[in-house]
C-alpha cells in the first residue's frame, strides 16, 4: 500500500492547531491526533471538543490515537466526530473485537495500538477485525523520545502474519520517526508513519513531510 505520512499534532503549538494543519496541508496524508487522559499515560492532551473543531478546520483525514483507559466508553465518539481512523490500546480494552465493530459501524476505520512493553503475538488473531495496527516505537505518553529499533521485530511479525493471512491492514509506527529511522521501519514492513517532532519541530514542516515521504515513497 502507498506509504502514509501522518504528522502528529502533539508536537505542534496547541494554540495554533489549525495553522499547523494548514502548514502540512499538501504534504501530509493523515493528521495524527494524540488523545491522552492522565490515566492510561501520565500526560493530558486533547479530547473530543478539540477533535470536533479540528474536523471543521481541516479536510485531512484525522488519525486519532487514544491513549486512554476505558476506550469502550469514549472511542465511538471520535468516530462520530468524523475521525477517519480511531486507534485504541489493546492494554486498555476489555473487548477489542466488539469495539472495532462499533467503530466501523460508526463509519471509522478501526485501529489497534500496542505499547512498548506489550508483545504482539497474543493479538495477531485480532487483526482481521482491524484496519490499522499501531506499533509504538517508544513508550506511549510523550513526544520527542528516542526511537527503539527493537520494536521493529513486532512490525516484522505483524507484517508477515498479515501477508500470510491476506489481511489488508496498515501497520503504523509511532515514536521517534525521523529521517534517520523511517527507512528501517519501512523495511520492517510499516506503511504508515507518525512523526511529531520531526515535522512540527522542523523550521519548515511541509518540507519535513516531503523529505520523509521521499525516503519511503
Ligand atoms: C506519543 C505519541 C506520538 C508522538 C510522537 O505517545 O503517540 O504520536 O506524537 O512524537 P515523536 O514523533 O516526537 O516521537
Ligand atoms: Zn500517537
Amino acid at each position: 500500500m502507498t506509504p502514509i505520512i501522518a504528522p502528529s499534532l502533539l508536537a505542534a503549538d496547541f494554540a495554533r492547531l489549525a495553522e499547523a494543519a494548514q502548514a502540512v496541508h499538501a504534504d501530509a496524508d493523515w493528521l495524527h491526533v494524540d488523545v491522552m487522559d492522565y490515566h492510561f499515560v501520565p500526560n493530558l492532551t486533547i479530547g473530543l471538543p478539540v477533535v470536533q473543531s479540528l474536523r471543521a478546520a481541516t479536510d485531512h483525514p484525522l488519525d486519532c490515537h487514544l491513549m486512554i483507559e476505558a476506550p469502550e466508553r469514549w472511542a465511538v465518539g471520535y468516530a462520530e466526530a468524523g475521525a477517519y481512523n480511531v486507534s485504541f490500546h489493546v492494554e486498555a480494552a476489555a473487548d477489542p473485537i466488539a469495539l472495532a465493530k462499533n467503530l466501523r459501524a460508526a463509519g471509522a476505520k478501526a485501529g489497534l495500538a500496542v505499547d512498548r512493553d506489550t508483545p504482539i503475538e497474543p493479538y495477531l488473531e485480532l487483526l482481521p477485525h482491524f484496519d490499522t495496527l499501531l506499533i509504538m516505537t517508544i513508550k506511549a505518553g510523550f513526544g520527542g523520545q528516542k526511537f527503539m529499533p527493537e520494536m521493529l521485530d513486532k512490525v516484522r511479525t505483524a507484517r508477515r502474519h498479515a501477508d500470510a493471512e491476506g489481511l489488508q491492514i496498515r501497520v503504523e509506527v509511532d515514536g521517534g520517526i525521523a529521517a534517520d529511522t523511517i527507512e528501517q521501519a519501512a523495511e520492517a514492513g510499516a506503511d504508515a508513519f507518525v512523526a511529531g517532532t520531526a515535522v512540527f519541530g522542523a523550521v519548515d514542516p511541509a518540507d519535513a513531510c516531503r523529505r520523509l515521504r521521499a525516503l519511503v515513497g
